[in-house]
Order: structure tokens, then C-alpha cells, then sequence
């Protein structure tokens, strides 16, 4: 690229976290296991057996962290609330809990960062798990109180609210391929997490829309591009029918339209048919009219896309879950004939296909189909990568010469600015993460910050995509790239 490229003048650019991912303070100040606090402890199940005890320590540090995020000049910053901390075993509230992200959101405001709230990343208090955790219409209740009560003390501050983080994750790939808390292999216990996940979502923006018409109100969901090996073979596009409609539309369709997709339903009365009829004895009348209750913001969480087949590939692809020793499943309710194949993309240390065209062409499409016929905007929630960083020393300062993590970004900034172009109301976009963090089953194996986190001392480094990033914000344009030559070091820590 040889000319700068500006950003339209309202787009936001922020960074992400998460509660369990980041906080530590596990058993402090009132706060009861969540799931993946159990999870973690279960043997085999997270890289290292890692946890989230820890973390980085954000729970004491928050002030430090917000300190750096002005420094990185962003404009807002997406974090979720545990609800483990707020509601302890999903009872009453707990003062100590909201307390501490009343602080958070004051710092943030004072440092003149926007806060974005999330109401659910994944961490269900592990007593409402032993009731039957999302598998149970109880918990679209209690989720219900839960965010209520989140707004009764943060709703004067804060205005920008997602339900859900990747509903995607915490039915299908926890309940059917059991990659993540609570980890269980059942088809029918990840359409019923999926269905009560999806209708606390919708309960939740009805109350929060009944108390304050002003919020913007929104879900975040992972969406991906399903690209057929051969669009000549029936097979093939069947494969990417298939991954498509269960990873996308499964999600999109009843938030959007109020209906499962049709093809889908089909496929799982073929394959996994008691589990279908346990979805169906789930679905209540009215439910999907709560879905589909309107949203203002959608926002689009994009790491890769997919390259399918509907035969398997000679040499086995590489494995993109975490290798643990527990064995899982395909995170799939109608898994038959949907084979990834090797595309000789470039990966990034985890694994992942570097694919930012793919980002545009979600963008797109998920604006032409579903956003705009409903008048909802798109904001970019997550994006980013792990890499295998280095500290280097130079000069007695600590440096992080993360070159493809910043080519990362710049990419990805820039199949942003094509959407935009293409007229598609993308506002804003938030790297994941801001700092190196719990990365779930890879434990802290995986860093995906700009921050680099030593986990021994809990330093803080900006690493050289950070830096970048500072200046892309502070400049509004994606310029020349200069991270290839010698880096420029905003200041030396
Ligand atoms: C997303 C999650 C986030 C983080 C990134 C790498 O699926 O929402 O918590 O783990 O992946």
C-alpha cells in the first residue's frame, strides 16, 4: 500500500479482555467458583493445568492497566463482568463485587475511555452448573437478575452493553465438542445451552431497553467465512453449507429473524434426532419473538476463516484446540461430511489461518443480510493473534519485537477500511487482547496482547504492536507501514 489510508472520523478503536482471562482475585471479596474456576482443576483438561487464580492480576492492578491504555490512546476498552463476583453462586448480590467494577468504570471515565460492557464471557457461577447450568431454562432467568443487577450500578455510566460473548463457545464448543467449561460431549445439551443462552440475551435487551430507550444494546458473536475446497463439488459446498449454518446462521438467524435455519434443523433430525426432539420440547412459545427483540449493535468477532471439504483430506489438518489430553469432539450438532482442509495460508503460533480478506467478506455479508434490514450497526469486538514473543533487552529496557503480530493488525485494520469503503457501518474495532492473558484451554501458553504480561513479576511491556497501534489511533490513518524497518518507540518504559 503507498498512500495512507483515514478512518471515518466516529470509529472507535478500543482493545478487549475478559473477566476470568484477566482478573485473578478468584476467591476474594465474596467471589464463588465459576465454571471454569471448576474446569480448570479438572485433570488433562487445560494446557499446564493453568488457571484463572491469578491471571494478570487485574483485579488489584486495574488502576496501572487503565493508566496504559491511556497511554495507548484508546477510546475504549471492552470487558466483561463476572457474574461469579457480582452474584456469588448466582445469589444475592454481592456489594464487594460491583464495587469493583464501579471503580473500574470510574477510572475508564476519567482517563476518557468508553467502557463496554459485557454481561456474559463464558464464566456461569459453577453452583448454577450443578442445577443444570444453560442446559436449564432457569438460567436465562437467573442471567436475567444477574444483568439487571449489573445495570441497577453501573447504568448511569455506562451505555454500551453486550449480552453474550460468542454464544458459539460456551454451548456448542462446551457442550458438544467439551473444549471448554463445562466441558461436556452431548448434542443435546449444546442446542439447549445454545437456546437458553440466546433467550437470556433476549430477556436481557428487553428489561435493559424497558429501563433506558438510550443504551446501545447488542450481542457479540465469533462469525467466519466457509469456503468450499471445490465450489464445483456438491460435497464440497454442502461442507460449507454445513459449517456456515452451525457456526453463523445458528446464531445470526434467530437473533436476526427469530427462526432456526431450516437446513440445519434438517440435518440434525437426520443425524442426531433425540437431540432435536429435546431442542423442541426446549423451545417455548414466544421464544424466538424474545431473540429477536432489536439490537443496536451487533458485534463481529473474527480470528479466521474456514476451508471445507466433504471428504477428508489425505494428511490430517492441523489441530486448532488446545492438545490436551482429554480427547474432544467435533463442536458440531450435525458434524457428518465437514472436513477442514490445508490451504497453505500463513498460521500464527497458535495455529490459526491469517485470512483478513475473510473479515471484510464477514463484514459484509453479515451487514447486507442481517444488519442492515434491521437498522443495526456492526462493530469489530475481537480480533487478533498469538505469537511466541520474545523479551529482548536493549538498552536495560524490555522490548517485544512482534513484527507479525503488528503486520496482523495493519492487515486487519485494513479489511475494516475496505468494508467501510464497500459501505458497509462498521464503527469501530477492538484488538484482542489488550494483554497477554488466560487463553482458556491453552492456558497462558497463548499470548494475544499488545501488552506483554511476565507472569512472575506482572510487568507491563508495550510490545512494538502496541506502539504501532498508538499510532494509528493517535493518527487516524493506517500510513506507510514503518514497523519494518526500525521500530519507533513511542517511550521507554
Ligand atoms: C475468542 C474469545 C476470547 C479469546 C480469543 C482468542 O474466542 O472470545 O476470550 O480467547 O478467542
Amino acid at each position: 500500500m503507498s498512500s495512507p489510508r483515514s478512518f471515518p472520523r466516529d470509529f472507535v478503536f478500543g482493545a478487549a479482555t475478559a473477566a476470568y482471562q484477566i482478573e485473578g482475585a478468584a476467591f476474594e471479596d465474596g467471589r464463588t467458583a465459576s465454571i471454569w474456576d471448576e474446569f480448570a482443576r479438572v485433570p488433562g483438561a487445560v494446557i499446564n493445568a493453568d488457571n484463572g487464580d491469578v491471571a494478570c492480576d487485574h483485579y488489584h492492578r486495574y488502576r496501572e492497566d487503565v493508566a496504559l491504555m491511556r497511554e495507548l490512546g484508546l477510546e475504549s476498552y471492552r470487558f466483561s463482568t463476572s457474574w461469579s463476583r457480582v452474584r456469588p453462586d448466582a445469589g444475592a448480590v454481592n456489594p464487594a463485587g460491583i464495587d469493583f467494577y464501579s471503580r473500574l468504570v470510574d477510572e475508564l471515565l476519567e482517563a476518557g475511555i468508553m467502557p463496554w460492557l459485557t454481561l456474559y464471557h463464558w464464566d456461569m457461577p459453577q453452583a448454577l452448573q450443578e442445577r443444570g447450568g444453560w442446559t436449564v431454562r432457569e438460567s436465562a432467568d437467573l442471567f436475567t437478575e444477574y444483568a439487571l443487577s449489573v445495570h441497577d450500578a453501573l447504568g448511569d455510566r455506562v451505555t454500551n452493553w453486550a449480552t453474550l460473548n460468542e454464544p458459539w463457545c460456551s454451548s456448542f464448543l462446551s457442550h458438544i465438542a467439551g473444549a471448554h467449561a463445562p466441558g461436556h460431549q452431548d448434542a443435546g445439551e449444546g442446542l439447549l445451552a445454545a437456546h437458553h443462552l440466546l433467550l437470556g440475551h433476549g430477556q436481557v435487551v428487553r428489561e435493559l431497553r424497558a429501563r433506558d430507550e438510550s443504551l446501545n444494546l447488542g450481542i457479540t458473536l465469533n462469525l467466519t467465512v466457509a469456503d468450499p475446497v471445490d465450489p464445483h463439488a456438491e460435497g464440497d459446498r454442502n461442507a460449507a453449507r454445513k459449517l456456515d449454518g452451525q457456526f453463523n446462521r445458528w446464531f445470526l438467524d434467530p437473533v436476526f429473524r427469530g427462526v432456526y435455519p431450516a437446513d440445519i434443523l434438517a440435518d440434525i433430525r437426520t443425524e442426531e434426532p433425540l437431540a432435536l426432539k429435546r431442542l423442541e420440547a426446549a423451545v417455548h412459545e414466544g421464544d424466538l419473538a424474545v431473540i429477536s427483540t432489536p439490537i443496536n449493535t451487533l458485534g463481529v468477532n473474527y480470528y479466521q476463516g474456514e476451508f471445507v471439504s466433504g471428504t477428508a483430506p489425505a494428511v490430517p489438518p492441523i489441530e486448532l484446540e488446545a492438545p490436551t489430553d482429554r480427547a474432544i469432539r467435533a463442536p458440531w450438532p450435525a458434524p457428518a461430511d465437514i472436513h477442514p482442509h490445508e490451504r497453505g495460508l500463513a498460521r500464527t503460533g497458535q495455529g490459526w489461518e491469517v485470512q483478513p480478506e475473510g473479515l471484510t467478506r464477514v463484514l459484509t455479508r453479515v451487514w447486507e443480510e442481517y444488519a442492515k434490514p434491521t437498522n443495526t450497526v456492526l462493530y469489530v469486538t475481537e480480533n487478533g493473534a498469538a505469537y511466541d514473543d520474545e523479551v529482548a533487552i536493549e538498552d536495560g529496557q524490555q522490548r517485544v519485537h512482534d513484527v507479525e503480530r503488528t503486520a496482523f493488525l495493519r492487515s486487519h485494520l485494513g479489511a475494516v477500511l475496505d468494508a467501510a469503503e464497500a459501505g458497509v457501518d462498521v464503527r469501530g474495532y477492538f484488538y484482542w487482547s489488550l494483554m497477554d492473558n488466560y487463553e482458556w484451554a491453552w492456558g497462558y501458553r497463548k499470548r494475544f496482547g499488545i501488552v506483554h504480561v511476565d507472569y512472575d513479576t506482572q510487568q507491563r511491556t508495550l510490545k512494538d504492536s502496541a506502539m504501532e497501534y498508538h499510532r494509528i489511533i493517535r493518527n487516524r490513518t493506517l500510513s506507510i507501514p514503518t514497523y519494518t524497518g526500525v521500530p519507533l518507540y513511542l517511550h521507554t518504559h
